[in-house]
């Protein structure tokens, strides 16, 4: 965001880069591969958030002795790797407590790209989801950073925050404390506070301030690997607060807390309905067992791709979101070979049933063909990027009916919904149906930089069924 090009650097604790890393002396970036991390690495490191905790009373709180305990572990795991650490020293009603910030040696000091989670339980519990599962999830990504050879084109700081449970102090020191120069220096911060809830919801922070591709890079993330996901408007619940109200992008995910999972969050995420995502939220019995593993896997993994691909973006030029690359498939599921996953709308059009055929797999979306009243629909939300004038959605449709003459009576429109908009891009009816697959395409270029949702809406009458068939779906950019 801000390119503010001074070449001073001042050395102010916790916000100063190491002096190697030279503002200008920017290396080419690597462009390596997001790793797989380990799970399994993740898992040990909660286990000695457990352990510190059942030795220190229960707990990992502001105040008391676990919660010191907890951040000597992870430092002297980043001093290991050859971080520079720094712990900020702070008072609260609750007693003294501690940020550990650490700066992995290099990259552009003008480009700052920081991940973060807080590192304090309540008094109540262990704090093993909340927040042991971000606090490992971020430590473990800064070490296998360490051990790639990687060498980043921008700065890559990491933080653990203190007395967030308090009412987001930690980070709110760091940010009042850190010089201005310093906060504008900072491009991007991404928060991670929950992410392995027992029945886990995959929630992505809906902060879409100008310059910030980082969210939109998270959703297509998920999207890639057949991960549901949705927005969820955190404002000020966590530490990432004070750095978006300074101006500073931010993004993050949070697996769910103390709501209750819906019946159709549900049925795109598994789990329990009518529970809440962490029945141990603040609890005492947020430990090891109330760890959902699959998600935390997943969440790492998705925490390790940011970082890697932040590492290296260009913020020396002005194009915000991470464009995916020309001609893939933004659409996820697209085939519908996996079902319903990814899409939503009515439960039912998204088949395997050979009554009529899929163009390709066995899958596909059979809209109507009810021959009574009823109106079905499938969508899927896609970010289309910035600056994507040549952005289209395609599909193959088969039809049929038994309608005859040359009104319409049953209709598939195709939409776009866009900040509660709906644009009907192209309507078919039972008048010229035909039961060869017929590839269709139509423009999103109107729709460039803007998450909207794409639907296919069917629409009968009360008698004679006409079916429409979709399959083989797409978004691309040229
Ligand atoms: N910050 C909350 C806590 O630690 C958890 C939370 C994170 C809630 C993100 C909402 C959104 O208790
Ligand atoms: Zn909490
Ligand atoms: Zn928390």
């Amino acid at each position: 965001m801000r390119n503010l090009r001074t070449t001073a650097l001042s050395a102010i604790a916790a916000g100063a880069v190491v002096a190697s890393a030279l503002a200008g002396s920017t290396s080419p970036a690597t462009a390596a591969p997001a790793p797989d991390l380990s799970v399994t690495n993740v898992t040990a490191h909660l286990q000695k958030l457990q352990d510190i905790a059942t030795a220190n009373g229960g707990n990992r709180a502001t105040g008391r002795p676990g919660y010191k305990a907890s951040l000597d572990y992870v430092k002297a795991k980043l001093d290991a790797a050859g971080y520079t650490t720094q712990v900020q020293t702070f008072s609260t009603s609750s007693g003294t407590s501690y940020n550990l910030v650490a700066d992995w040696p290099g990259g552009d000091s003008e480009h700052v790209v920081m991940t973060g989670a807080h590192l304090d339980s309540v008094s109540a519990g262990p704090g093993i989801n909340d927040n042991g599962t971000g606090s490992a999830s971020v430590l473990e990504a800064a070490l296998a950073w360490a051990s790639s050879g990687n060498t980043p084109r921008n700065h890559l700081r990491f933080a653990w925050w203190g007395a967030e449970e308090q009412g987001l102090l930690g980070s709110n020191y760091y940010m009042r404390n850190l010089p201005t120069a310093d906060k504008d220096r900072i491009d991007l911060y991404m928060n991670y506070d929950m992410v392995g809830s027992p029945n886990p919801g995959y929630f992505v922070y809906d902060d879409n301030a100008a310059g910030n591709g980082a969210r939109d890079t998270m959703t297509a993330y998920y999207t890639s690997k057949g991960i549901p996901w949705e927005y969820i408007d955190v404002q000020g619940r966590s530490d990432h607060a004070s750095f978006r109200s300074y101006g500073i992008p931010t993004t993050g995910m949070y697996s769910g807390g103390e709501d209750i999972k819906t019946s159709a969050q549900a049925s795109k995420w598994g789990g329990t309905a009518g529970k809440a995502f962490d029945a141990c939220y603040h609890r005492s019995c947020d430990t090891m067992s109330n760890i959902n593993t699959t998600a935390l896997d997943r969440n790492l993994d998705m925490i390790g791709y940011m970082v890697w691909l932040f590492a290296d973006k260009d913020y020396g030029t002005s194009v915000p979101p991470t464009t995916p690359p020309a001609g893939s498939n933004l659409l996820g599921n697209p085939g519908f070979e996996s079902g319903a996953t990814v899409w939503t709308g009515t439960s039912g059009p998204i088949t395997s049933n050979t009554g009529r055929p899929a163009r390709t797999g066995s899958w596909k979306a059979w809209l109507g063909g009810n021959g009574s009243s009823s109106t079905e629909n499938v969508s899927q939300q896609v970010s289309v990027p910035a600056g994507a004038t040549a952005a289209k959605l395609s599909y193959w449709l088969r039809s049929d009916t038994a309608e005859t003459g040359s009104t319409a009576y049953d209709t598939l429109k195709v939409q776009v919904i866009s900040a509660g908009t709906t644009t009907t891009l192209r309507t078919f009816s039972n008048v010229g149906t035909s039961t060869t697959y017929t590839q269709y395409s139509q423009s999103l270029a109107a729709y460039a930089g803007k998450t909207v949702t794409v639907r296919f809406l069917a629409t009968e009458d009360s008698s004679l069924q006409t079916s429409f068939v979709i399959d083989d779906t797409a978004v691309t950019t040229s």
